[in-house]
């Protein structure tokens, strides 16, 4: 059974991010794909010190939740970052969480497989903070889902989310793309259709 992984950014374990991230892991449930999901707490999660130490390949200095996501990496088709808004990004939580994770674990782990991004705002700097999440995905061979809208609820308060019924019709048509993607692409590979075979990796910096 496919399986996804949802992470909260938020430091409420039960609030506007975590209650967009539960209507999508009951769809998800509904459609026969199996979830998790990942609260990263309210302590602060260490920011990446570009030591390159990972590149040894035994993970991330910090041994803390990206080093145990990163150990179950292989179990994960798909994940869904989910954040609220702070200034126009998301949580600084959530995007060290992510510096570290993308960098530490080979790109071949990621690539592939899929990738979705919510945020939660009360107001505004919905798409800013999207954006910015969606940065991650689309360098590492990801296949980032879309749907009918940008994937953002509005609120303060989880209530408030439950009552913006077209940011929850958004993020459930997110999880039944995404269920539709594993579904294509499980059909793909029954039918022997491979993936894409990429040239060696190129890097080129901006030099004379
Ligand atoms: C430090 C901070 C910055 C915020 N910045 C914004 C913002 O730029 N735009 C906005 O609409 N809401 C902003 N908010 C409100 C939250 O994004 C919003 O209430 C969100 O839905 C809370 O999600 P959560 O319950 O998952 O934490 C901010 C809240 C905090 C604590």
């Amino acid at each position: 059974m496919a399986k996804i992984l949802l992470v909260n950014g938020s430091p409420n374990e039960h609030g506007c991010t975590a209650t967009a991230l539960e209507e999508m892991a009951a769809t998800f449930e509904k459609n026969g794909v199996e979830t998790e999901t990942l609260w990263l707490g309210k302590k602060a999660v260490a920011d990446c010190i570009a030591c390159f130490a990972c590149s040894k390949g035994n993970g991330c200095v910090f041994k803390d939740c990206v080093n145990e996501v990163a150990e179950k990496i292989d179990g994960y088709d798909g994940f869904v970052f989910g954040s609220p808004v702070y200034y126009g990004g998301p949580t600084g939580r959530l995007t060290s969480f992510m510096d570290r994770l993308f960098f530490s674990v080979p790109n071949e782990k990621f690539s592939g497989k899929l990738a979705a991004s919510v945020v939660s705002c009360r107001r505004g700097g919905a798409t800013s903070a999207f954006q910015r999440l969606n940065q991650f995905y689309l360098m590492e061979n990801m296949i980032v889902a879309g749907s009918q809208y940008w994937n953002q609820v509005h609120g303060f308060t989880p209530d408030d989310i439950r009552k913006d019924e077209e940011g929850l019709q958004t993020v459930r048509t997110l999880a039944q793309n995404m269920v539709w993607l594993l579904q294509s692409k499980k059909a793909g590979e029954e039918k022997g259709v491979l993936p894409p075979q990429y040239e060696k990796k190129t890097f080129t910096n901006f030099i004379r």
